[in-house]
């Protein structure tokens, strides 16, 4: 019923854990494939060792979550026991990278390649990573030149550049990014920077006081965002953004999605979130008579 094949990657069910939710923790990625996720995808991984921002990283707040983690990494040279842990994982790895150049986006995405992973997020919606003040993935033409130059370093390895929800035209970016190479489209990253004031400390309560804003409050941009790729791109979409249930996942499949992700869920619903997700999908497609998810991609256009 959930099978689905994803740029070629198989798997039991479309729900895929979103990057960074399990850090760069090998064990954790590998215990949420057994839990039920269909793949998991690795926190993104940079040209250098950096160790990130101060706690508290990572709040909840009244609708959602924001979090600032600073983009941690041991660096593609030192990514190897990670990978290597990672072989014996039950569910498709797909790892992700970012880079503040276009070099560093292929030195990285070189560096890793030899690794084999299913697939590679090109992570250019970070809302710490930017050029010149701007997010990569802002830009189309400059969203398509990160993908060219990543595509032609990865020869048959399929790559997923992740879009932020604030570029003006996001279907734009899309399929700029379709025409440069991308095998498939990831979107939404977290929406920020956002901020969290604490009354009575009077102040800003992550230590980087800015970070990405995600959870239920984001799910209906995700859903404007992922529908509107939809329409402008032929490839496959993995969709993501405040999806907690099998009802927010069907919406999701609905809008456009092939692969839906998770992150903040498994905040509030624990590492089996995947397994709850995928058997709520179920009882809401046998209540409608609904075969295989296949069906309801797409489902919500004219
Ligand atoms: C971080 C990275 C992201 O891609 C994001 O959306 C939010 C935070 C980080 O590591 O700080």
């Amino acid at each position: 019923m959930l099978e689905t094949d994803f740029c070629g990657l198989k798997m039991k069910n479309p729900t895929v854990l979103a990057s960074g939710v399990m850090g760069c923790n090998a064990a954790l990625l590998k215990r949420v494939a057994r839990e039920g996720a269909g793949a998991v995808t690795m926190k993104s991984i940079g040209p250098k060792e950096k160790e990130g921002h101060k706690n508290p990283t990572v709040l909840e707040w009244e609708h959602g979550l924001i979090n600032a983690v600073g983009l941690p990494t041991a660096g593609y040279k030192n990514a190897e026991k990670e990978f290597k842990e990672l072989e014996k994982c039950k569910s498709p790895v797909i790892a992700s990278i970012y880079g503040s150049s276009i070099e560093e986006f292929t030195e990285v995405a070189e560096g890793i390649i030899g690794f084999e992973p299913a697939m590679i997020e090109i992570n250019i919606s970070c809302p710490n990573t930017k050029r010149e003040g701007q997010i990569f993935g802002t830009s189309p033409e400059v969203a398509a030149e990160v993908v060219k130059a990543v595509a032609e370093v990865c020869g048959k390895i399929p790559i997923m550049p992740k879009l932020t929800p604030q570029a003006n035209n996001i279907a734009a970016v899309a399929a700029a990014c379709e025409q440069a190479g991308a095998n498939a489209i990831c979107a939404i990253n977290t929406l920020g920077p956002g901020m969290v004031i604490d009354a009575d400390a009077r102040k800003p309560v992550l230590a980087n006081k800015f970070g990405g804003v995600s959870g239920p409050a984001i799910k209906p941009i995700a859903l404007r965002c992922v529908y509107q790729i939809y329409e402008a791109v032929s490839v496959p979409i993995l969709g993501l953004g405040g999806i907690s249930n099998g009802r927010d996942a069907i919406e999701m499949a609905m809008a456009g999605a092939t692969a839906i992700g998770v992150g903040s869920a498994t905040f509030y619903r624990g590492i089996e979130a995947f397994k709850l997700i995928s058997d709520e999908m179920k009882t809401w497609m046998k209540e409608q008579g609904v075969k295989s998810i296949k069906e309801i991609v797409g489902a919500a256009h004219d």
